[in-house]
């Protein structure tokens, strides 16, 4: 494949969560956006571009390269025009491996995965019939990866340059009670008006994964250098020297540790701050980060401008509700007490529970957490 061939890139993330993406392609100051949606965003540019999204990207959860797009009523037409209309050769080897995966939304399919198997035939017989051999495939995603949108008619089929999810950013050695999707603690840290050069304060931090993407962005270190296969390594006509270079750049970019610790995380639970500990050193960023062992109500707030955020557990099962309301109402008192001239931020699922903080809200940003609907509530501590 061309990797310098220009086309459309699609850059996926989960809802509620697009308008952090854009602010930080915005910030790259090299693309220009085409088109945004609940679930992702468009630009133009070549296999270069979409590495160089693949080693920067914070929020997003895979960045696509448009192959081919046409209007398809069922699966019977979809193969004829996958297997004459593309020249499958160019993206994945003879002797390599690949797999499909993707979103459907077409009457004529009940079940998506006979949409993804005769893709796959699609490809295997494209092969078979100009090579008498085809490349291996199934559901593992360490070869190239294939990616069907097929919504009604129209059809849309890209190759997945990512593989497995970037909303991983890899350095989750273990996960913890509840931990929160690194991409979406990435989107709620940016969502909170955190900045580099100000204190931020995250007790009940669990794994520590608010802590951790806080620091990440303070020594503005690129998730892909945290991470070492992505599925456009696979694809034919990848230059390794190009990706180096990639790399070199993001790690020139990293902004020395100050003296002082301004991040701090704290748990009541032991283990949750070793669990925090080991993932911080797993991501490099274990010098930035003060942990201790306390209640949130014993936590250290220094003096500064910066964010103090929580993530309370918010009570999915029968009965929870009710014993976690306290804990809502000490944020509150903690928030009024301790954090003058902050920001307060609250991350949870539970807008009953949230009412006990009594305080006013600046802003309400909706996030999903898989399928639960949250909000990332802020405050305006005087
Ligand atoms: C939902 S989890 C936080 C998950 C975290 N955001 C992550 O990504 O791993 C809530 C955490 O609050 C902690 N916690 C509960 N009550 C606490 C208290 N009174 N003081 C400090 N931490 C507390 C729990 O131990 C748990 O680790």
């Amino acid at each position: 494949m061309d990797f310098s061939r220009k086309g459309t890139i699609r850059v996926s993330t989960s809802r509620g969560m697009t308008y952090n993406l854009k602010q930080e392609i915005d910030q790259m100051k090299r693309f220009e956006i085409i088109k945004e949606d609940d679930l992702g965003l468009e630009l133009r540019g070549d296999m270069l571009d979409c590495m160089y999204l693949n080693m920067h990207c914070r929020c997003a959860y895979k960045v696509l390269f448009l192959i081919k797009e046409f209007q398809s009523s069922d699966a019977e037409h979809l193969y004829i025009r996958l297997n004459r209309a593309i020249k499958w050769d160019s993206f994945v080897d003879v002797a390599g491996y690949f797999s499909v995966s993707g979103k459907i939304k077409n009457e004529s399919i009940l079940d998506e995965r006979f949409a993804f198997v005769r893709v796959k035939d699609a490809i295997a017989d494209y092969f078979m019939h100009k090579f008498d051999r085809r490349p291996d495939s199934g559901p593992r995603k360490h070869g190239v990866n294939f990616f069907l949108f097929w919504e009604e008619q129209n059809v849309r089929i890209f190759l997945d340059t990512s593989g497995e999810t970037l909303s991983k950013h890899g350095y989750r050695k273990i996960p913890g009670k509840a931990p929160m999707v690194e991409a979406l603690a990435a989107a709620c840290v940016m969502g909170s008006g955190f900045e580099r050069d100000q204190v931020f304060i995250n007790p009940m931090c669990g794994s520590g994964t608010l802590a951790i993407e806080a620091a990440l962005m303070q020594a503005n270190k690129a998730p892909g250098l945290m991470r070492e296969d992505f599925s456009f390594m696979q694809v034919p006509g990848y230059d390794a020297s190009s990706w180096e270079k990639i790399k070199q750049n993001a790690e020139s970019k990293i902004i020395a540790a100050e003296p002082y610790v301004k991040i701090l995380a704290s748990d009541i639970s032991e283990d949750a701050v070793e669990i925090a500990q080991v993932n911080a050193q797993a991501a490099g960023v274990e010098d930035r980060i003060s942990f201790d062992v306390c209640d949130f109500k014993k936590s250290i707030v220094p003096q500064g401008k910066g964010v103090v955020f929580f993530n309370p557990e918010y009570g999915l099962r029968l009965g929870e509700e009710e014993k976690l309301e306290p804990v809502y109402q000490e944020i509150g008192d903690f928030f009024k007490k301790e954090c003058q001239g902050k920001t307060g931020a609250v991350f949870t699922g539970n807008l009953n529970l949230a009412k006990k903080i009594g305080l006013r809200t600046k802003k309400r940003i909706p996030y999903f957490n898989a399928q639960i609907e949250c909000r990332l509530l802020l405050f305006e501590i005087f």
